[in-house]
């Protein structure tokens, strides 16, 4: 089994990076292949297209994904938001239903509202959300300050060791006969007419 974890910063070796290394370790221990997209740094550069390719193709036969975005404006990154909307609007169905989490790294306050538009993404799309014991946050301007967030680290640990045993227990139902569920055509609506 296989995770994408995706890199939202510019940065291709900063503090988010760092947190999905730490999320990475946990997996790695329980048996779970992983490849780091450094999509934000992709779409910084104008390779936007590149990136959406490239996850779209490791997403068709990986079992779940982790997104990392640094808080803009408490926000995410723009490159994180175009890299998103592209992706879920072009492979969403290559994503549905496996499980997912959204990771932030702030130097100090708007990981919350960070996390809340992330976590739309996945909510859209079917994909239950992987928790950990508190909202999936670390702290720092450098990738020291992050391993200096003692709280931070073992909220990423907690995270990676939760999405083994959702993967485990998926592919436990699987071979127990329990299928995914079939989805039906969509219905539209609008509140205009
Ligand atoms: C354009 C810009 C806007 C930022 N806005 C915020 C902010 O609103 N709140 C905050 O705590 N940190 C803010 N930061 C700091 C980063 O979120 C923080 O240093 C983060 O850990 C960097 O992660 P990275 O090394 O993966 O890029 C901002 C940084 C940049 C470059």
């Amino acid at each position: 089994m296989k995770v994408l974890l995706v890199n939202g910063s510019r940065r291709e070796n900063g503090c988010t990076y760092t947190a999905l290394t730490e999320i990475e370790k946990e997996l790695k221990a329980g048996g779970i292949d992983t490849e780091i997209l450094n999509a934000g740094n992709m779409a910084a550069k104008g390779n936007v297209d590149e990136a959406v390719k490239q996850a779209a193709e490791i997403m068709k036969t990986a079992d779940g994904m982790i997104v990392g975005s640094p808080v803009y404006y408490a926000s995410p990154s723009g490159e994180i938001m175009m890299f998103l909307d592209r992706l879920f609007s072009s492979a969403g169905a290559d994503l549905r239903c496996k499980p997912a989490a959204a990771i932030a790294s702030a130097r100090r306050a708007g990981t919350t509202a960070t996390l809340d538009v992330l976590n739309k993404y996945f909510l859209y799309n079917e994909m239950p959300l992987i928790a950990s014991r508190y909202w999936n946050m670390v702290h720092g301007s450098k990738p020291e300050d992050v391993l200096k967030d003692e709280e931070g680290v073992q909220i990423m640990h907690t995270l990676g060791r939760n999405m083994v045993w959702a993967l485990k227990s998926i592919e436990a139902g699987r071979a127990a006969g329990v299928e995914q569920p079939v989805t039906e055509e969509k219905v539209y609506t609008s509140f205009i007419r």
